[in-house]
C-alpha cells in the first residue's frame, strides 16, 4: 500500500510537509498547486511553491516530492511541467479538483471535469512532454455538480496516459461536506488500469481500511487527517488506531512553530500556528487550550511563552 500526503493550498506548505513526511509512513508528497496560465514560469516559482526541489525533489527525510500544476492550456502545462522535472519534482501532478470559484472562472480545477475532451488534451500534452521514467499523475474529483461525466474524465485521463489517478470521492458542488463517496470509486475502478489513489475523509485506521475496501483501491492519500494527526500513515500501515500523546505532538507544534518564526516574519506566523492548533483541538482536548489562550496575541514572545509553559505541564 501507497499512501500520498494531499495537496493542500495555504494549510500543507513546506513546513508542514516536512514535519508531516518525518513522520513516517508517507510515499509521496504532492506540493501545493502552481497555476499556470499560457507561459513558462520562472524558475523562483517553483522554488517557493517547493523549496525541496532544492533538496532533490525530497522533504528533508528523503520523502519524494511531486509539483501540483493546476491551468486548462495544454502547451502551457507541458512547458511547465517538463521543467518541474527539470528542477528536480518526482513527477507532476495536475489539479482537476480545485473548486475555488476564481480558479473555475478562468477555466482551471474541478470546473475541467465539465470538458473530458480538454482533460484528454491537457494530460496527453504533459505526458509527451515528461521525459520517460518520469511520472504523471492527475487529481480528480467525480465531477463537477454531478457525478454524470465520472466514467468519461477518467477515461480520458487514462487513455491520455496518465500513470497515476488520484480521486477525492466528491463532486465540486459537494465541497468538503461529509461523506465521501468512496463506493462510486469503486465503480470506476474496475476500468482504470493504472493505479488509483482514493482521497476523502480518511481521518483514521478504521477509514482508511472502509475507503480501501469500497473503492477497491490498494493506495490513498491523506489530506486533513494528516493535518490533525501527522502520524496517521504509519499506524494505517501498522494496521493500527494509536494516537500519539499530548507530548509527542507538541514536540512537532514546538519545532513547527521555531521553523515559521524564523522564516515567515512576525506578521503571518502567528496565524499558521493558530491553523494548524484548529485542526490538532480535534483530537487534542490541550490543543484547544492552547488555541485559546493564544488565539489574540500577534506577539511572538508571549506565544513562545506560553507554548514553553504547556511543555512544562
Ligand atoms: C486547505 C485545503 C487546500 C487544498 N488545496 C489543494 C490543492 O492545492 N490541490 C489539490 O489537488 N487539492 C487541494 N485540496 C484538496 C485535498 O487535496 C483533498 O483532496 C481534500 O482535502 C479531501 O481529502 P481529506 O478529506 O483527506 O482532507 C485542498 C484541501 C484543503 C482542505
Amino acid at each position: 500500500m501507497k499512501i500520498y500526503l494531499a495537496p493542500m493550498e495555504g494549510l500543507a506548505d513546506f513546513y508542514l510537509r516536512k514535519l508531516i513526511a518525518k513522520t513516517g509512513g508517507y510515499d509521496l508528497v504532492i506540493t501545493e498547486f502552481i497555476r499556470v496560465v499560457d507561459q513558462l514560469l520562472p524558475a523562483h516559482v517553483f522554488y517557493r511553491n517547493a523549496p525541496e526541489l532544492r533538496n532533490k525533489g525530497r522533504t528533508a527525510d528523503d520523502t519524494p516530492v511531486r509539483l501540483q500544476l493546476l491551468g486548462s492550456q495544454p502547451d502551457a502545462l507541458a512547458l511547465n511541467a517538463k521543467r518541474a522535472i527539470e528542477l528536480g519534482s518526482q513527477g507532476v501532478d495536475l489539479n482537476f479538483g480545485c473548486p475555488s470559484k476564481t480558479v473555475n472562472k478562468s477555466k482551471g480545477g474541478a470546473v475541467l471535469l465539465n470538458e473530458p475532451e480538454t482533460l484528454y488534451r491537457v494530460v496527453k500534452a504533459v505526458k509527451d512532454a515528461v521525459p520517460a521514467g518520469h511520472i504523471t499523475s492527475a487529481k480528480m474529483r467525480l465531477g463537477f455538480n454531478d457525478s454524470n461525466l465520472m466514467h468519461e474524465c477518467a477515461d480520458a485521463i487514462v487513455q491520455a496516459g496518465a500513470d497515476e489517478l488520484t480521486i477525492h470521492a466528491r463532486t465540486k458542488a459537494q465541497g468538503y461536506v461529509p461523506p465521501a463517496y468512496w463506493h462510486l470509486v469503486g465503480e470506476l475502478r474496475d476500468r482504470i488500469p493504472i493505479p488509483v489513489i482514493i482521497n476523502g475523509e480518511i481521518w483514521n485506521n478504521q477509514d482508511a481500511r472502509r475507503a480501501l475496501t469500497e473503492g477497491g483501491c490498494d493506495h490513498l492519500m491523506l489530506g486533513r487527517g494528516a493535518i490533525r494527526q501527522p502520524w496517521l500513515a504509519r499506524h494505517i500501515k501498522a494496521n493500527s488506531d494509536q494516537i500519539e500523546s499530548w507530548s509527542m505532538m507538541l514536540d512537532l507544534v514546538r519545532e513547527f512553530w521555531a521553523m515559521v518564526q524564523a522564516e515567515m516574519g512576525e506578521k503571518y506566523c502567528s496565524g499558521r500556528l493558530k491553523q494548524w492548533l484548529h485542526y490538532l483541538k480535534e483530537i487534542y482536548p490541550e490543543a484547544l487550550v492552547l488555541f485559546m489562550d493564544i488565539r489574540r496575541l500577534t506577539d511572538i514572545t508571549q506565544i513562545t511563552a506560553r507554548i514553553e509553559q504547556e511543555l512544562c505541564k
